[in-house]
């Protein structure tokens, strides 16, 4: 099955089942890794947003759950992005942390995310990705728990979009060839 968005063409990659049977497993390994600690779940707005409703509800033990969102905007002096979070509200001192993303690919926007809750001192911090792009990983810090690792292509669906599209696919796209 394929999918047009504007100007591409995507292809069916990963289905309903495969993405819901995985995030069973990630959410039980999860709640067995965090049982009988004080944690918060924190997910990075927008792409997360079905990664994050259904990763939670297989999370079966008592979480706080909110959400952030990261803020793009060009630096001064380089084209780099700096990006700053906004929306939380929760204090995260002396909490284990779960950051929940849509995808991790060269994990720029991640480290950033990192170098900012840091600061804030909690007890610990976690990060589950649904999506991983080891060949475009340009750091070395853990990623706990990954969904799939992925070929570096382009991929929409399942919360991630193409452009503003795409999000509400309930499967994920691959970009097709050509
Ligand atoms: P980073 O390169 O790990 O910093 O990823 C930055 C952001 O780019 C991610 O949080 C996504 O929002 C977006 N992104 C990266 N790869 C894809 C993709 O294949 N499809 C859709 N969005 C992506
Ligand atoms: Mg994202």
């Amino acid at each position: 099955m394929s999918v047009v968005l504007k100007d591409k063409t995507f292809e069916v990659f990963l289905s309903k089942e495969q993405i819901q049977r995985r995030v069973l497993e990630l959410g039980r390994k999860i709640a067995v890794d965090f049982q009988g600690k004080d944690v918060i779940v924190i997910g990075v707005l927008n792409g997360c947003f079905m990664f994050f409703a259904d990763l939670c509800r297989a999370i079966e033990m008592p979480m706080v759950t909110t959400f952030i969102k990261v803020s793009s905007y060009q630096g001064t002096k380089s084209t780099e992005k700096v990006k700053t979070i906004f929306g939380l509200s929760e204090n995260i001192e002396g909490k284990k942390v779960l950051i929940v993303e849509d995808i991790v690919d060269t994990g720029f926007s991640m480290k950033e995310l990192l170098a900012q809750l840091k600061p804030m001192n909690p007890e610990s911090i976690s990060i589950a990705t649904l999506l991983f792009k080891p060949e475009a990983f340009r750091f070395n810090y853990a990623v706990d728990y990954v969904g799939f690792e992925i070929p570096n292509k382009f991929v929409v669906g399942y919360g991630l979009d193409y452009d503003g599209l795409g999000r509400n696919l309930p499967e994920i796209y691959q970009l097709r060839n050509s």
